[in-house]
């Protein structure tokens, strides 16, 4: 049995801020589990629900050398849908109302958390032959690994991924305090380590030091070698280019099936969707306060509300696609401009617009089962989740060509029948509007053409199986 730990700061349904959470959540059940054990180890966020906090069983506790400090690291465990989960922890550390705040507070949480990761496997008896570690917050994982971890004999050969989900955030703080929390020596903080642009970085300790480094998307792990999108770290993406690759998230096809999906009006799926999908419409317009006009083309916006998103763009055109024939319903939450940005756009356009500026996991599903369309024009995007959810919904993407979008959104072609959305290359706001049009003008006027569009978005798969069969490849690879 070959066994992996997955490290990570969010997974579903335990806590979520983003995307992240659905994978580290949603991935580990996919293995094959006649040949790999996988389990999971996060934080446990005083900010969880309490529904999970009972159901968490104490395993044991122990203090830990932390910089100057001696933590408390408490495990506790839960078994949910088949996977292994540990929790770490420290009252300290993991308080407050949600699971960032800011630097260098986050950082000194995180080094705490991927110290303590590595800590517990002797307490828990359970040495991973992979340590599959998520974005910066486990970044220092392969890092004390290779530090004093190494002279214990029990850690002797254990295996790093690190998994990019975001190449934006990268836990950056000056030297001087990242040695001071981590308790790292010197020779870490040096440029071909830890150190960049002559602050430390998590990230990059992690990228340094992991045996292999994976990023979402085929086309983000190609990107992320430019300097556009390489967010300072393309040299060194470049020099571990032969470590690096790219697989393609999926998304959970039991929780996001529109003929079970509990959480939405009315159920229907690939055959029953051109009667029954509208009937979800009809609902959440009465819900939201829309015009209720079955007829009228809905999109949907589910997001963080940031840059990355493109809503820059959105906000230049926002006054000339409310002209169109069209519903707008936005669910996010994110900077205050863009919040308020739409809150003036539910005003002015009373019926047409409605922005619902908060997080709730039930009204996603609403929107990505009525909504006729859904606009992801991103700046940039490692892989994106919403628009593989649109897909299996049967609301066809409208997407900027980049990262995970380029590679699952598929044009539509009407000269030879194929695509599954509809897409544009530059980050110019007419030319997503444009592009919006078009998707409007099939929607009303080639009714026929859109259904079968539908139809193939529809066929897609999405689910885990392919992408989860190469995690398993290279882990096959890494423990040779
Ligand atoms: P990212 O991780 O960059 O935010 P993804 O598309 O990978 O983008 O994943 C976003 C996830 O968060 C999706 O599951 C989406 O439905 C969900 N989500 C984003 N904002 C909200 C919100 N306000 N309410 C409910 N779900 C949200
Ligand atoms: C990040 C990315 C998003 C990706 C998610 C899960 O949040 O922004 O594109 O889908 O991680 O990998």
């Amino acid at each position: 049995m070959k066994k992996i730990l997955f490290a990570t700061s969010e997974a579903v349904p335990f806590i979520k801020t983003g995307g992240l959470a659905d994978v580290a959540g949603s991935l580990p059940k996919c293995f094959d589990k006649e040949e790999f054990d996988i389990r999971v180890v996060l934080p446990k966020y005083a900010c969880m629900k309490q529904e999970w906090k009972d159901k968490m069983e104490y395993v044991s506790h122990f203090y830990m050398d932390l910089g100057f400090k001696n933590c408390y690291v408490g495990i506790l465990q839960m078994m949910y849908d088949g996977v292994q989960f540990y929790f770490i922890d420290n009252e300290y550390y993991f308080s407050g109302p949600k699971p960032y705040d800011k630097a260098p507070w986050d950082l000194e949480k995180f080094a705490f958390f991927s110290k303590a990761v590595l800590s517990i496997l002797p307490v828990i008896g359970f040495r991973p032959d992979i340590i599959h570690c998520h974005d910066w917050q486990t970044g220092l994982v392969p890092v004390y690994l290779h530090d004093t971890f190494q002279q214990n004999e029990f850690f002797v050969g254990i295996k790093t991924v690190m998994t990019i989900h975001n190449l934006k955030f990268q836990g950056v703080y000056d030297v001087p305090t990242v040695k001071a929390i981590t308790g790292l020596p010197d020779y870490y903080f040096a440029p071909d380590k830890l150190e960049a642009y002559k602050d430390a970085n998590y990230l990059k300790g992690g990228m340094v030091y992991a045996d292999a480094i994976t990023t979402v998307s085929a086309t983000y792990a190609q990107e992320i070698r430019t300097p556009f999108y390489g967010e300072r770290l393309d040299g060194l993406l470049n020099a571990r280019s032969n470590s690096l690759r790219g697989i393609v998230n999926g998304i959970d096809y039991d929780v996001f099936n529109p003929e079970t999906d509990t959480l939405i009006q009315k159920n229907y799926n690939a055959t029953t969707f051109r009667k029954e999908k509208v009937k979800n419409k009809v609902a959440l317009q009465k819900e939201l306060g829309l015009n209720q006009d079955p007829k009228a083309m809905m999109i949907g916006i589910v997001s963080r509300l940031t840059d990355q998103k493109g809503f820059d763009l959105i906000a230049y055109i926002m006054d000339e696609l409310c002209q169109d024939a069209i519903q707008l319903v936005v669910l996010g939450t994110g900077e205050e401009r863009y919040e308020n940005m739409f809150r003036h756009f539910e005003w002015k356009y009373q019926g047409k617009v409605t922005a619902q500026i908060y997080y709730d996991e039930a009204l996603s599903h609403r929107i990505y089962a009525a909504s006729d369309a859904f606009l992801m024009p991103s700046l940039f995007e490692p892989c994106g989740l919403s628009q593989l959810m649109s897909l299996r919904y049967g609301t066809l993407p409208i997407v900027r060509e980049t990262g995970g979008l380029k590679d699952t959104v598929e044009p539509y072609n009407e000269y030879e029948g194929t695509g599954t959305g509809f897409s544009f290359v530059n980050y110019n706001a007419h030319e997503m509007l444009a592009t919006v049009r078009y998707a409007e003008s099939v929607y009303y006027d080639k009714k026929r053409e859109w259904n079968k569009l539908v139809d193939r978005a529809m066929a897609k798969d999405f689910s885990w199986k392919n992408s989860a069969r190469q995690y398993e490849e290279m882990y096959n690879w890494l423990i040779g």
